[in-house]
């Protein structure tokens, strides 16, 4: 059975990758700050009868990632698959922006992303086997008025993705990412409902995302159909960035 680590995964978007990938056969290991995931973790074991192991770890500490991944490697002997999910907004125009607002999104989206795929790399590439799946967002393509914060991360993850996609690749470890639009979780829950609703207006399919619409891109990219696809950004926004 393939081993696949989702960070962020107690809530929202990186429970829904779990929950998609366990339904497939793999084994789950669950990593977040927030104690949520213990109770996520047990749920996809008994839901889908895999192995569910939740480690409470911060993405953006690069010791706490490295320790994670040796305990990871005890339980599980292998890492094949790992989704770089776990992310924050501090949103905020740039003149009001203050200096720790930018540090911190940096540190959890892309730093975070960093720590992650270095841990795991070595990992991967020895058994010749891959794959590694990027969250970013819209905005680090399009901009966003009050998150240059974010999208700077976003953007980043970008650039980053496509420099491993080309080291990894003749190693059969592939490195894509997704770009996911609107999607209902609590990170867009507190948003006033006429800036939902101006969202919405510009999506031509017509509704906010759903966190199984990215699950289901992601159990594209971990399979064996989508050995041939490394380096690119898939939008999974109703089209709302084209
Ligand atoms: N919801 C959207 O509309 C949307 C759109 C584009 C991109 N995204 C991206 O999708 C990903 C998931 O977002 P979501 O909407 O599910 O948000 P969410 O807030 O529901 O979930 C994010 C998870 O990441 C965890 N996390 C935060 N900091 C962490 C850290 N330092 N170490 C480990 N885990 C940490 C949180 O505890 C939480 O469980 C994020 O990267 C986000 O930027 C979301």
């Amino acid at each position: 059975m393939k081993v696949a680590i989702i960070t962020g995964g107690a809530k929202g978007i990186g429970k829904a990758i779990a929950q998609k990938l366990a339904s497939l056969s793999i084994n789950i290991a669950l990593w977040d700050v927030i104690d949520e995931g213990e109770e996520s973790a047990k749920e996809i074991a008994t839901t889908h009868n895999v192995t569910s192991t939740f480690y409470k770890v911060d993405v953006s500490k690069y010791n706490n990632v490295m320790d994670t991944v040796k305990k990871l490697l005890d339980d599980f002997k292998k890492i094949d698959i790992i989704i770089n999910n776990a992310g924050i907004t501090r949103d905020g125009l740039l003149l009001r922006m203050k200096p720790e607002e930018w540090q911190s999104v940096l540190d959890v989206n892309l730093t975070g992303c960093f720590n992650c795929t270095k841990a795991v790399l070595k990992s991967m590439t020895s058994q010749r086997w891959g794959r590694i799946v990027n969250i970013s967002s819209v905005v680090g393509i399009t901009g966003n008025f009050g998150q240059s914060n974010y999208a700077a991360s976003k953007a980043g993850i970008i650039g980053f993705t496509k420099c491993i996609a080309k080291e990894v690749a003749k190693r059969n470890v592939t490195a894509n990412v997704i770009a996911p639009g609107f999607i209902e979780t609590d990170m867009t829950s507190s948003l006033p409902d006429e800036i939902k609703e101006a969202y919405q207006k510009q999506i031509p399919i017509q509704r906010m995302g759903k966190p199984t619409d990215i699950a289901n891109a992601v159990s594209f990219l971990i399979s064996e159909d989508a050995s041939y696809i490394t380096g690119q950004v898939i939008n999974v926004d109703g089209g709302l960035v084209m």
